[in-house]
């Protein structure tokens, strides 16, 4: 112990932390010392599943995807706590459907919370992390994310393939101010997220997609339960990531995660190498 370095006092910057990844990390954090912010659409839920009343934690009732909700709570943390270190944009949600069945009312409500939800927390927390000159920014994507072959789930797929390219761009631009930013790609991890209250399922079904009903019933039914996926583990693999001094951008978490991320990257390599002839054909002959 001796020779451990004490890793100083942060201020995090939760959304969505009644349940899941956002309770775990909040719970985790607290019982480091932290300072955590954390947001909820239901405060009393948050209050009772986090069980602190210490002045290290500000349990915020946030719409995220309304802007001046998100901005408020991010200018009560800053009040509170004077700066935020840590920033994980957590919360989500899926809406399972083929993209035939899916409206565009469905398919436009997950990209609120997941992409403009998070766009919204980005963009009024931005101005006091560039002022400080420090800070690091989590974006919970998914293996779903990364790799789109999963049917029925093309407009959650969306949403967090958005959040990589938003979280590859920002890191890029933060860089100069001293900002890091991580894009993190779970598999399978065990929380609540494949249940009616996070999982949302078409509301006019088209018989015709059995290859998407099968993939309903089994992750509602076989999947939800027995994800291999420990989320306190997570959350503690989050948690050390910050104090790394040089932390990646991208971060796939799950034996499942890793082995899809390197089938995808194998597929693409095959199209890129296999098409080369085609794709590299298109200039002007000089
Ligand atoms: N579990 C997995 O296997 C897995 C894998 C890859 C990625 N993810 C991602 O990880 C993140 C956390 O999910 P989880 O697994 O911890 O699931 P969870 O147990 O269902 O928790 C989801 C959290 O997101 C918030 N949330 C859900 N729907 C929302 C909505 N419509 N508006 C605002 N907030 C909403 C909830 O916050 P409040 O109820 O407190 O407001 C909740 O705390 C999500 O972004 C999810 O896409 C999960």
């Amino acid at each position: 112990m001796e020779n451990q370095p004490q890793q100083r006092t942060k201020v995090w910057f939760i959304t969505g932390a009644s349940k899941g990844f956002g309770l775990s990390l909040v719970r985790q954090l607290l019982q480091q010392g932290h300072h955590v912010a954390a947001t909820s659409r239901n405060l009393k839920e948050l209050r009772r599943a986090v069980n602190n009343d210490s002045t290290e934690f500000l349990p915020l009732s946030v719409d995220l995807t309304t802007e001046s909700s998100v901005s408020e709570a991010i200018q009560t943390t800053i009040g509170r706590f004077g700066r935020i270190d840590v920033v994980v944009n957590n919360a989500g949600d899926g809406q399972l459907g083929s993209l035939e069945e899916l409206s565009d009312e469905e398919a436009r409500a997950n990209f609120e919370v997941n992409v403009f939800g998070s766009l919204n927390v980005i963009r009024h927390v931005m101005p006091h992390l560039r002022r400080q000159q420090s800070g690091h920014i989590l974006n919970i994507s998914s293996i779903a994310g990364f790799l789109g072959t999963f049917p029925g789930f093309g407009i959650y797929c969306a949403t967090k393939f958005a959040m990589q390219g938003f979280s590859e761009s920002l890191s890029v631009e933060a860089k100069a101010f001293g900002i890091n930013v991580t894009v993190v790609s779970p598999g399978y991890f065990r929380t609540e997220f494949l249940t009616p209250g996070s999982l949302s399922v078409p509301q006019q079904p088209v018989a015709a997609y059995e290859e998407v009903r099968q993939s309903q019933a089994a992750h509602q039914n076989q999947i939800n339960g027995n994800q291999p996926g420990d989320p306190d583990k997570l959350a503690a693999t989050l948690i050390q990531l910050t104090n790394e001094p040089n932390p990646p951008l991208h971060l796939f978490l799950g034996q499942d995660a890793y082995d899809l991320a390197h089938q995808k990257i194998g597929a693409v390599q095959h199209d890129l190498e296999g098409w080369k002839t085609m794709s590299v054909s298109t200039g002007f002959a000089s």
